[in-house]
């Protein structure tokens, strides 16, 4: 029954917010000039807890620079003081930038808990009722194109395990329909670390 649930889950949200307007990565560029010091001038982010932006969805972007200026739903600091300047068009448009640059990858992962990782991203887990992450995130971590549902192959860990961990907690709460709050709100630390770890070695 799950299962069912999930994927037509999986399908009302990729039909989604089709009718958007796109973003125009030219003007994009100069408007992400500001990001780079911490993302990447190409979104490649050196840090661990800053994520890397490159080759992301260009409307999740969008929707997560709106979400940290309205500063309810998803909260941090530094992003709110960078998002609260720009409009929808300018986050559009820095999504569209992003969006085209080249994800360098994988980022450095952890060997011991790889296999567990992998089980919960390509089978889910059935005691636990997880779906598999793949059905929405893609086998090789890509995301779905077009749609909200981000890339998050190549990742660094730290920052992945962050945002299950704020899901799990509810300080992370901007997912329509508490789609990965309801996905993670029964994982175990193990499982989340394991999980995140994999993450970052698809590409
Ligand atoms: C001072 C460092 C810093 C700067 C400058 C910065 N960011 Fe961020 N950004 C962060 C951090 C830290 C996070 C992770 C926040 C969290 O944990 O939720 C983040 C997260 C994001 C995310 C969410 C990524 C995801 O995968 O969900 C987007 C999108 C983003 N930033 C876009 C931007 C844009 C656009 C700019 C420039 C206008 C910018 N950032 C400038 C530090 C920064
Ligand atoms: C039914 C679809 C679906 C499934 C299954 C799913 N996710 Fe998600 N996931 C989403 C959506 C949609 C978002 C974006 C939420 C938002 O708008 O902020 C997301 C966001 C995320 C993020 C945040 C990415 C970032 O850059 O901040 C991570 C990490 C993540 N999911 C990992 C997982 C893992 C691990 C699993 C499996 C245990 C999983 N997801 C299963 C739909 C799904």
């Amino acid at each position: 029954m799950k299962k069912i649930i999930v994927s037509s889950m999986v399908l009302m949200f990729a039909f989604a917010g089709v009718v958007h307007a796109a973003g125009n990565a030219e003007a994009g560029k100069t408007k992400a000039a500001a990001c780079g010091g911490c993302h990447g001038m190409d979104g490649n982010s050196l840090v661990p807890t800053f994520p890397k932006l490159a080759g992301q969805g260009e409307k999740y972007i969008a929707k997560q620079v709106m979400d940290f200026k309205a500063n309810t739903t998803r909260k941090n600091e530094m992003m709110l003081g960078m998002a609260a300047a720009l409009s929808e068009e300018d986050a559009a448009d820095i999504g569209a930038f992003y969006a085209t640059q080249k994800l360098a990858g994988p980022a450095p992962a952890d060997e011991s808990n790889l296999a567990m990782g992998k089980q919960i991203y390509k089978g889910g887990n059935l005691t636990e009722g997880t779906p598999a992450c793949q059905a929405c995130h893609g086998p090789k971590g890509a995301g779905i194109a077009g749609s909200s549902y981000p890339q998050v192959g190549g990742q660094y860990p730290d920052y992945t395990l962050a945002q299950l961990k704020a899901f799990r907690d509810g300080s992370r709460a901007n997912d329509d329909k508490e789609l990965m709050r309801s996905i993670v709100k029964d994982m175990s630390d193990e499982q989340l670390a394991a999980v995140a770890n994999y993450i970052a070695t698809l590409h």
